[in-house]
């Protein structure tokens, strides 16, 4: 692999945007996607959409901007934009728009509490739903965003890391087992299986990873008899460098006696995974140097591997044929979730 490869960039694929509270019907929003300008937005159904963020007419800025039933109004001359970025109305209504007055838009979903964009109209798979979260299963997700000066690479390797997790985060872990079980155009998956010595015993964990398209991380995490989470981590680069790390943690509900007072313990368990994995690991990686002149070692076969995958992605991504004019509905394919229960279950057995 040539560090060129991804030393000024990233591959195409799903980014996070924003954060799903931050953004309330009718309103508008700044925002980069794969480093570029975009504006999010949501209508008054609720649906959201981004699109290139300067108005076509003057370049406006359309996050001043507010929704107007299904369409955006650029605030300088009230032009209208659909969802789909289709200038539909102008200035005086009934005036005929050229093509040109139209702006590109970007596929959206909202996953964990976090807007997912596209770079292109259509990269093979769109981000699976988290099983049991839209369900009501887990407490409401714990999202955040932080800036780290690095290249998202280092983010999405150190779900890889397990080394760090004693000497970064001084977790007792024995019998660490790192493997591969997924590697794929769409997805890079592997499951980590440990014993960890927490609350005064040994208990089994394991988690599940899959990295989407070389951008997006989901995550299923089971600590015997502690907890099960869900996560979606989103290292998206920005403009001027470094990163915006969306990070979601969703834990799952408990039952019986400690139904009552979980939410504050999944709430302070959510705040430990994320200063533990934004927060704490971000003093190492910022700033970092993103170039692959590293030395690896022994049982880091899974990095490697990564990194393969991640060169694909970047040559995939420059074999990609120049966007055409994106729906807003996103991909047909599907990529397999998480599977939370599996890999916990296996490995108890
Ligand atoms: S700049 Fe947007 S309508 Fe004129
Ligand atoms: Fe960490």
């Amino acid at each position: 692999m040539r560090p060129d490869l991804y030393q000024g960039g990233t591959p195409e694929g799903w980014y996070a945007v924003g954060i799903s509270r931050d953004l309330r019907r009718g309103e508008a929003t700044a925002s980069e996607l794969g480093g570029a300008p975009v504006v999010v937005w949501r209508d008054a159904a609720g649906e959201v959409a981004a699109m290139d963020r300067y108005c076509s007419h003057r370049g406006a800025d359309l996050s001043h901007g507010k929704a107007e039933g299904d369409a955006l109004e650029c605030p300088y001359h009230r032009w209208r934009f659909a969802r789909d970025g289709r200038c539909v109305a102008g200035a005086g209504d009934g005036a005929r728009m050229p093509a040109r007055a139209h702006l590109r838009s970007y596929p959206v979903v909202e996953r964990a509490g976090l807007l997912l964009a596209c770079t292109q109209p259509d990269v093979g798979y769109t981000p699976p739903v988290l099983p049991g979260v839209e369900a009501a299963r887990f407490h409401r997700p714990l999202v955040r965003r932080y800036t780290h000066d690095c290249h998202p690479l280092v983010i999405l390797e150190d779900n890889m890391d397990v080394l760090h997790m004693e000497y970064v985060h001084g977790l007792q872990c024995h019998d660490m087992k790192l493997e591969i079980v997924e590697d794929t155009d769409d997805c890079f998956r592997f499951l980590t299986t440990y014993e960890l010595d927490l609350l005064g015993r040994r208990r089994r964990a394991a988690t599940e990873t899959a990295i989407y398209g070389g951008t997006l991380a989901y995550g299923g995490s089971r600590v015997e008899g502690i907890l099960s989470a869900l996560f979606v981590g989103s290292p998206a680069p920005r403009n001027e460098g470094g990163v915006d790390f969306y990070f979601s943690t969703c834990i799952e509900k408990a039952r019986g006696a400690w139904a009552g007072i979980h939410p504050l313990v999944a709430n302070l368990a959510s705040r430990m995974i994320h200063h533990g994995s934004a927060v704490f690991d971000g003093r190492i990686w910022s700033p970092q140097r993103p170039e692959l002149g590293r030395v690896g070692m022994g049982g880091e076969e899974v990095n490697s591997a990564f990194h393969r995958h991640y060169a694909r992605q970047m040559e995939r991504s420059a074999l990609a044929a120049p966007a055409a004019r994106p729906s807003a509905s996103g991909s047909p394919r599907g990529v397999a979730p998480i599977r939370l229960d599996a890999p916990p279950a296996s490995s108890y057995a």
